[in-house]
Parts: C-alpha cells; structure tokens; sequence
C-alpha cells in the first residue's frame, strides 16, 4: 500500500479509500458503508444467520466463546448510547473477547489536553481492536488512515461518526431487510422510505449508500425540506442509477412502499423553529394503509416517531432489528479477525 498523506487521503472517493480499509484483501477497519461491496453484504448475512443458528446451543455457545479468547476490545464512546454500545459488548462476549471502555472524555487523557490521535494510540497499546463513536466526523477515518502507519496496527470500528455515518447500523439494517425479505424476492425491487431527520440522521445516510447494491429498489425522502437527505448522498445516488424521490407525505407513501424507516428528529445537532414534526410520525391508522407484508423500522431509540399501539404489529421490525444487531456484530467481529471459515464449518 502506498504511503499518503491525511490531506491526500481524505480527498479519495469512498471505493478509493477501500485498500486502506483492508488487510491481504479482507475487512480490517470497519469505517464507511461505501467500503462494502454486495458479495461481502451477502457473506455478513449469512454468517450472522449460522451465529445465531450456533447460538442455540450450549456446546455452539461455547465454541463461539473459544474464538477470540485472547483478544481484547476497547469501546470508545464519546457520545450517548445504548444499543450501539452493548450489543457491541455483547457480541465481543460471545466470542470471549474481553473489553475496557471510555465512555466519558472527562475521565480520559483528552481531558489533559492530550490529541486525540495520542488517545486512540495509547489504547492501541493496550487492545487488539478499537470500536469508536465520536461526534467529530472524519476521527474514525483519520485513525483507521493512521493505524496503517504505525508499528501495531489494530483495526478500527466506527459505531457512529457525528452526523455522517453509522456503517454497522447499515449492516444490521440490511440484514433485517434481507430477513424480512427472504420469502419475498429479496430486498431487490423493494421500494423503501425513509422518514424523519435525513439531513443529520447517519443511519438513513449509510443505508442509502448501501441500497445500491439491490437492483431495481427505489428510495423515497420523506422529511420536511429543511431536514431532508443531503446533496452529497443524492448525487452518489444519481451517479449509481438508484432511483429516489424526495415528498414531504409520510401518508401519501405509506401504501406505496415496502419499508419503512423511521427515524427521530436529531436535535442535539440544533433545534429548528417552526417546524412540525408529527406530519413525519406513523400514526396508528397508517397500519391500515401499509401492506400486508410490508415492515417498520427504526434505529432507535425513538420518541414519539411511532407509537407504542403499533409495536404487537407483526410488520414491526425494530425489537427484531436491535437483535439482529448484535448477531451482525458477532459475525463483523468474527470477520476481521478471520474466524469466519471456522464459523461456517462447524
Ligand atoms: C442511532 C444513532 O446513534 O445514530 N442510534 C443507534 O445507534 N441505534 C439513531 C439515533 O440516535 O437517532
């Protein structure tokens, strides 16, 4: 691999970046959800399917905790969460890797002033594998970029960066699509909304990005126009023939689409005046309009997006889709560390 440069680096398109993502062509840093290509998505499903399958038992459960027994992660949160970071911990459980965490900058280094590349380095030092959420965007990838350069390198797991990307929500998302969809033709030619605070939501951004491996699926932007869907992402869009729409009806769609994607409104990024919010939430009597074998999802958490009434509706997703973060978490893990062909043989 070629020595480059963070200025030179950051300028790469996504698909350029990818080799400095990987290690003797397989999966290493884990940080933007244009490194994936389809057959690895195909390969990460099926894998989290034979995880779960091996779960089951309790001489399975106990080979999955062989796995990594040796090996040590560091969860690195410097922003809220509750799903993101246990079923992370969670999944390093079930294959016996230990974990350390800083959840809170003011008990780290940072707090004395220490750079935040000299923190991610330090807790290399002591780990085989960093999983990050920061609200700086570009920090994930700059510290994947410098683990390339130094002497232990240690691959690098984006759990959030601000407000650009969440690449293994991406995973866990397509992964509930492509189990909702088994029966039904696969996730290709689905046509899928994506509702709520598209401007600042990662999640939607880093799924969109990954629909284009699906032939035939259509996107429809649901937000009011000064939360909806970025430039940047809609051009990528445009550049792979995935077709979108941008409407401003949560209702009108609902009868149209195959999937819904709720998400909530990011205020922590700014508070915005005037705006009401609830032509965005799913109303109960939208169950009505929905198809029968049409599904709800939503990263979570969610505050008033859904409503509870609507949670016993085989067609929600979300509590499956928590689950199933974890088990692609399992397999992600599994993956980097190149215990995927000892899954798939047991
Ligand atoms: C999301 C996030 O953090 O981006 N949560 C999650 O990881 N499941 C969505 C959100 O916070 O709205």
């Amino acid at each position: 691999m070629r020595q480059i440069d963070w200025k030179e680096f950051v300028k790469l398109r996504g698909h350029e970046k990818r080799p400095y993502f990987e290690k003797d062509g397989r999966p290493f840093h884990i940080v933007m959800a244009q490194q994936f290509d389809r057959e690895f998505l195909d390969e990460i499903c099926a894998l989290a399917t034979k995880i779960r399958g091996i779960a089951k038992s309790h001489a399975g459960r106990d080979f999955l905790s062989s796995l990594l027994r040796t090996r040590r992660a560091m969860l690195y949160f410097a922003q809220p969460s509750s799903r993101t970071y246990l079923s992370f911990g969670a999944a390093c459980q079930i294959l016996g890797l230990s974990t350390l965490d800083v959840r809170d900058l003011a008990t780290s280094s940072e707090a004395k002033g220490e750079s935040q590349e000299d923190s991610v380095r330090t807790f290399s030092s002591y780990v085989d594998l960093i999983i990050m959420r920061h609200y700086s965007e570009g920090l994930a990838e700059r510290m994947a970029w410098m683990m390339n350069f130094i002497g232990r390198p240690i691959p690098i797991i984006n759990a959030g960066s601000g407000k650009d990307q969440h690449p293994t929500q991406a995973l866990l998302d397509i992964y509930t699509l492509w189990r909702s969809f088994e029966n039904y033709g696969g996730i290709e030619g689905k046509k899928i909304a994506m509702v709520g605070d598209l401007k600042r939501g990662r999640t939607v951004r880093s799924l969109s990005y990954l629909l284009r491996h699906y032939p035939g699926v259509k996107i429809y932007f649901v937000a009011p126009p000064q939360l909806q869907m970025g430039n940047d992402l809609k051009e990528y869009l445009r550049e792979h023939k995935v077709p979108f729409e941008e409407c401003d009806s949560l209702r009108e769609v609902i009868p149209l689409v195959d999937a819904v994607y709720m998400t909530r409104i990011q205020d922590e990024h700014g508070k915005i005046e005037g705006l009401d919010f609830s032509k965005y939430q799913f109303k109960i009597d939208y169950l009505r309009l929905l198809g029968p074998n049409a599904v709800i999802l939503h990263p979570l958490p969610r505050r008033d997006e859904i409503p509870v009434e609507v949670d016993n509706d085989k067609r929600a997703m979300y509590w499956r889709q928590e689950r199933n973060g974890m088990w692609i978490r399992v397999a992600l893990i599994a993956m980097i560390f190149s215990k995927d062909q000892d899954i798939l043989r047991y």
